[in-house]
C-alpha cells in the first residue's frame, strides 16, 4: 500500500492556503516516490507549497517502500556485492516487485536518481510538468543492482557530487515541477521574473522601507514608470547573468538592446 499524503495532513501546516480556501479537484500531477525512508518524503512534502499543491488537489505525492516486497522475513533490501567488495547494494527483486505494483500510465516517466544521470535543470523541470504521473526511484547505501537501470525511462542526477540516497534529489525534482502547476504557486505572475525562466539569472527585489541601515532601494523602483522598471529588471538580470554564470547568455534568448547592453558592460571591465 503506497503512503500517501493526505490533503488533511497539509492543511494542517499551511495556514495561508487555508485561507486561501483553493477547491479541491483531480491532482494534475501525481508524484510517486520508491524509497527505502517513506518519511523524508512525507515530511517535505506536507509542508512549504508543495503541501499546499496537495491541499489545493492540484498534486499528489504517494511513497512506496521496497522492504514491503522483500520476499524473506527479514525484509532483506540488500546484499553483499557479486565480485566482492565493500559495502551493500540494493536487490532487483524488491524494487522490481514494489515499482511494478504501482498503478500509473503506462508510458509515463520513470525517474532513476543518480550522480550518473542528465543534469536537473529548469528546462527539463518544464518538460516533466506536462506529465501526469512522474515515478522516481530513489537508490541508498552504496549502490544498487544493476538490473534496476531497466526500470527507469531516465536517470537524473542533481549536480557533480555524491550524496547518501535519492530522496533528496527527487524532492528537489518534486519541488521544481511540482510549483509548475497551475494552482500550485499563488500568483502564477510570480513565475514570470524569475531565474532561468528566460534563461537568466533573476536580479534584485525591494520590498519597503525604501532605505534601511544607510542602504536604499533604486529610485526607478519606485518611479512608477512601468517601462523603466522593466528595462532595468531586464539589465539587471543581463548583468547578473554575465557575472556570475556567463554560460547561461550562449544559450538565452536575446534581444538587439540586450545584446548592445551586454556589449557595453563588457567594455566597463
Ligand atoms: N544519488 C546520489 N547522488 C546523487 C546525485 N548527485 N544526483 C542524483 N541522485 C543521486
Amino acid at each position: 500500500m503506497p503512503d500517501e499524503i493526505s490533503a488533511e495532513d497539509a492543511q494542517n501546516t499551511d495556514k495561508q492556503a487555508e485561507n486561501e480556501g483553493q477547491a479541491t479537484e483531480g491532482a494534475a500531477l501525481t508524484f510517486h516516490v520508491v524509497t527505502l525512508f517513506p518519511e523524508m518524503i512525507e515530511l517535505y512534502c506536507r509542508t512549504s507549497i508543495i503541501g499546499r499543491g496537495i491541499k489545493a488537489g492540484r498534486l499528489a505525492v504517494k511513497s512506496y517502500s521496497p522492504r514491503d516486497f522483500a520476499l524473506d522475513k527479514y525484509r532483506k533490501v540488500d546484499d553483499t556485492p557479486y565480485g566482492g567488495g565493500a559495502g551493500m547494494v540494493l536487490k532487483p527483486e524488491p524494487m522490481f516487485a514494489c515499482v511494478e505494483s504501482i498503478k500509473r500510465p503506462p508510458q509515463s516517466p520513470v525517474l532513476l536518481m543518480t550522480p550518473q544521470g542528465r543534469p536537473f535543470d529548469q528546462s527539463l523541470a518544464a518538460q516533466l510538468s506536462a506529465e501526469t504521473d512522474i515515478t522516481f526511484i530513489c537508490g541508498h547505501y552504496e549502490g544498487f543492482d544493476d538490473r534496476i537501470r531497466s526500470l527507469a525511462t531516465m536517470e537524473v542526477s542533481l549536480g557533480d557530487y555524491v550524496l547518501t540516497g535519492g530522496e533528496l534529489p527527487a524532492l528537489t525534482i518534486i519541488d521544481a515541477v511540482g510549483r509548475l502547476i497551475p494552482g500550485v504557486l499563488g500568483k502564477m505572475v510570480s513565475l514570470a521574473h524569475e531565474s532561468f525562466n528566460d534563461g537568466l539569472l533573476e536580479g534584485p527585489q525591494y520590498t519597503k522601507p525604501a532605505e534601511f541601515r544607510g542602504m536604499v532601494v533604486p529610485e526607478v523602483l519606485r518611479s512608477g514608470d512601468h517601462q523603466a522598471v522593466d528595462r532595468w529588471r531586464r539589465e539587471r538580470a543581463l548583468e547578473e547573468t554575465f557575472r556570475n554564470r556567463p554560460d547561461l547568455l550562449e544559450k538565452a534568448p536575446l534581444s538587439k538592446t540586450d545584446k548592445e547592453f551586454l556589449a557595453k558592460l563588457k567594455k566597463q571591465l
